[in-house]
């Protein structure tokens, strides 16, 4: 995947425009961490067609075929605060499930935090970390790792991990669904730079299937069951227990079908 070919699709303000297209990288999310500390401008994108140190949420690994999917991070400098981090993630999760929607048409729904699955299995994870630097370009890293055209993949995850090319049956345009995520991407991210952050939940409840459901959620080990009730204004998860409702923040969440 080129950068001119992605140039062709793109048609953001500023998400993508400024590019660093790589073959190889050890983890786009670490290397937009040490532009942003060096300055760089909001939108830039980091995108590579492998990473040898991919990281995942919860100190997990992000391992994906070279060459077949989509790995890449953006820069954003939000005039929110640090805490409102859960916001970012979940407009991240509308803007890929639209995006696969729109040119794929299958069925990409979101699972809070901010995965995406497809037929209960994943297609997309996305990481979002914070830079809070003493140089006070402070910054957030949105990190979105789809599986597109992978149709093989680790005994480990074959169960539990999907990609487009499974579910549709064809190969995706990989260039053509970047632009479309980073197009939607944009649209959201500019309803939180303008406090119009209630938009994003309800589109957000659109797309899940996994509200009112019952759901375990591990918490550095400590497992709790409940039901998922509703996506807070903060993009935190209510979680009704035996105890009462809480807000969580983050943790692995585990859907129970019945
Ligand atoms: C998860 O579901 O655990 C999140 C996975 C996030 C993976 C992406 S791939 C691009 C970016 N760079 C990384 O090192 N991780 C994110």
């Amino acid at each position: 995947m080129t950068e001119s070919k992605i140039r062709e699709h793109l048609k953001t303000k500023i998400f993508g425009r400024r590019m660093y297209s790589l073959d190889s990288i050890d983890s786009t999310n670490t290397h937009l961490k040490s532009l942003a500390v060096e300055g760089a401008e909001e939108g830039t994108l980091v995108i590579t067609e492998e990473q040898t140190a991919g990281k995942g949420r919860l100190g997990r690994t992000w391992q994906t075929q070279k060459g077949m999917n989509l790995t890449f991070s953006v820069l954003l400098r939000p005039n929110i605060s640090a805490n409102h981090l859960g916001i970012i993630s979940i407009a991240a999760g509308v803007a890929v499930a639209e995006a696969i929607q729109e040119l794929c048409k299958i069925q990409a729904e979101c699972k809070w935090p901010n995965d995406i699955l497809f037929d209960d299995k994943k297609l997309c994870g996305i990481l979002c970390e914070s830079v809070i630097s003493p140089s006070k370009f402070s910054a957030v890293i949105v990190g979105i790792g789809v599986n597109v055209n992978q149709t093989m993949f680790p005994t480990e995850l074959n169960d539990i991990a999907t990609s487009i090319a499974r579910a549709t049956g064809t190969t995706a345009d990989r260039a053509a669904l970047l632009a479309k995520i980073l197009e939607r991407l944009e649209f959201w991210y500019d309803k939180i730079q303008s406090d119009q952050t209630e938009e994003i939940i309800v589109q957000w409840k659109k797309n899940t299937t996994m509200l009112g459901k019952k759901i375990s959620v591990n918490r550095q080990g400590a497992v709790l069951d409940g039901i998922a009730k509703e996506v807070d204004a903060d993009g935190s998860l209510i979680f009704q227990t035996n105890g009462g409702e809480i807000n969580i923040h983050s943790g692995d969440v585990t859907i129970i079908h019945s």
